[in-house]
């Protein structure tokens, strides 16, 4: 499973590359607008320090202004894979763009049916915002799951991104049920990495070390 770091934030993202845990990365509007500086700028940094598919997202909502937008957003680097929220106007712009062979993510991706649409507009990518459904009181991991499951009986190759992930329970889902990609925040990576037990056990082999008969 490869792990996209969903961040805009240079700093954190250098930070998962050094630990090896940065196979791409997924921005969003929200997650630019945080970011202090030139969006653009910090966008084609990003995709020179990463060698994987890097999202950004598209603000028009006609599909003409996307397409537009699309064709700017990916000269800022050939790793680029622009963001369309899943609605009709969006698979337009995703059809007219796998023409034209620029990679999308259809994002916003509520229901299997949604993300069936998506791959059939010819999307590389589809993500399912799996912790905004358990928000919603509904299990979002099942979402994930029905879409592994219709991409499989169907052997469709857009690639499933696991998104809005709150934590580890879902990366863990996620690897279980075979999902493609997750994609995790900063501190989603840290709290995958610590254990109590961990510590202690680190804790306990120094106590006994420092302790040792000379
Ligand atoms: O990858 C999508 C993500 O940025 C949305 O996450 O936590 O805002 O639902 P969240």
């Amino acid at each position: 499973m490869k792990f996209f770091m969903d961040s805009a934030n240079i700093q954190e993202i250098q930070h998962g590359l050094e630990l090896g845990l940065v196979d791409g990365v997924t921005t969003n509007p929200a997650l630019l607008a945080r970011e202090a500086g030139d969006w653009q700028e910090i966008a084609s940094s990003i995709c020179s320090m990463v060698q994987g598919p890097v999202s950004l997202e598209v603000m028009g909502s006609e599909a003409g202004e996307m397409v537009q937008e699309a064709r700017e957003l990916a000269r800022l680097g050939s790793n680029i894979v622009v963001k369309i929220p899943m609605t009709m106007q969006g698979l337009k712009a995703v059809r007219i763009l796998t023409d034209e062979n620029i990679a999308t993510n259809v994002t916003l991706v509520f229901s299997p049916l949604q993300a069936l649409l998506a791959a059939k507009a010819g999307a590389g990518y589809v993500s399912p915002f799996v912790g905004r459904l358990d928000d919603l009181g509904q299990n979002g991991m099942d979402l994930a799951s029905q879409i592994i499951d219709i991409y499989e009986n169907y052997a469709i190759d857009t690639q499933i991104i696991v998104a809005s992930v709150r934590h580890p329970g879902h990366v863990l889902e996620s690897a279980l049920m075979g999902a493609d990609i997750v994609t995790v925040p900063y501190k989603g990576l840290n709290m995958l990495a610590e254990h109590p037990m961990t510590d202690l056990g680190i804790k306990s082999f120094l106590q006994a070390w420092q302790t040792r008969e000379k």
